[in-house]
């Protein structure tokens, strides 16, 4: 059975495409999950940038003007078992998109994966709103600050409207500062659970720097930890890190984990 999770926020900036990226990775590469991440941000992608990918002839685009099928924009990426539908970088494909549409396509990519993960663009507009109708379940990216908890709280409305299941929020960028929102003061204010906090972690830019999830760039730092456990979380598992002897022979000895 494919689950199909939106990944939503009320503000942009917040994390959300890094979150499908290493969400993505992590549970594929760690709990060995088929994956698709689906850039559904079709206005302002940003998903193929993330994972260095800069051309791909069949997009969403394309599948969204009835010019293609879902099956053919979906791509490999280099982390096996995780598989990337991209969306335009182009401003002449957004020419005849129907977001309206994408309900439909995306339920074709039902038993195509175990998982997949809809990048979705900040706020309820057209795009948005429907991201969050193709999806069966969504998860809140939020900061530790009121206004984009502020927002959480009429994207969960809207999500309980729509009959989309909320899984919680996420923090992202956690910086624990005194002047910044705690865990329970966010979920009071929003009234969700918080799944997970994720650190603010230079590491994440210098993954973005080049183009691999940080995750990938080093599942040791503070942001890929908090999101491999995120992952495990989403799945019931638990996260078991890789002991320092294991990642060493993996690194350097040529076998797999
Ligand atoms: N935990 C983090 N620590 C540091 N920088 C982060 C973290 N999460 C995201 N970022 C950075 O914040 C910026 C916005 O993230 P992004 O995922 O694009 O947000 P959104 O998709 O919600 O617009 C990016 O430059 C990203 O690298
Ligand atoms: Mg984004």
């Amino acid at each position: 059975m494919t689950r199909i999770i939106g990944i939503l926020s009320g503000k942009g900036g917040v994390g959300k495409t890094t979150t499908v990226a290493n969400l993505g990775t992590a549970l594929a590469s760690h709990y060995k999950k088929s994956v698709i991440i689906v850039d559904c941000n079709i206005t302002t992608s940003h998903l193929s940038l993330y994972l260095g990918m800069y051309y791909s002839p069949v997009t969403l685009n394309q599948v969204l003007t009835g010019k293609a099928k879902i099956h053919e924009a979906i791509y490999d990426y280099h982390v096996p078992g995780l598989r990337v539908i991209p969306a335009s970088l182009s401003l002449k494909d957004l020419r005849g998109v129907d977001v309206s549409r994408l309900s439909k396509v995306i339920r074709k990519l039902t038993d195509e994966a175990d998982i997949v993960l809809l990048d979705a663009a900040p706020g309820m507009g057209r795009e948005a709103m429907s991201t969050m109708r193709a999806s069966d379940e969504v998860l809140f990216i939020s900061t530790p600050f009121v206004p984009s908890t502020m927002d959480i709280i009429k994207c969960h409305q809207v999500a309980l409207e729509v009959g989309t299941k909320p899984l919680g929020v996420v923090i992202n960028m956690v910086g624990k500062e005194r002047y910044e929102l705690s865990k329970d003061e966010v979920e009071q204010l929003a009234e969700l659970s918080v799944v997970s906090t994720i650190p603010m972690d230079k590491n994440v830019l210098r993954s973005l720097a080049l183009k691999t999830p940080v995750v990938s760039f080093d599942s040791t730092s503070p942001a890929s930890r908090a999101f491999y456990e995120l992952a495990g979380k989403l799945i019931g598992e638990k996260y078991v890190q890789e002991s320092f002897f294991s990642r060493l022979f993996r690194l350097f000895g040529g076998g797999r984990k």
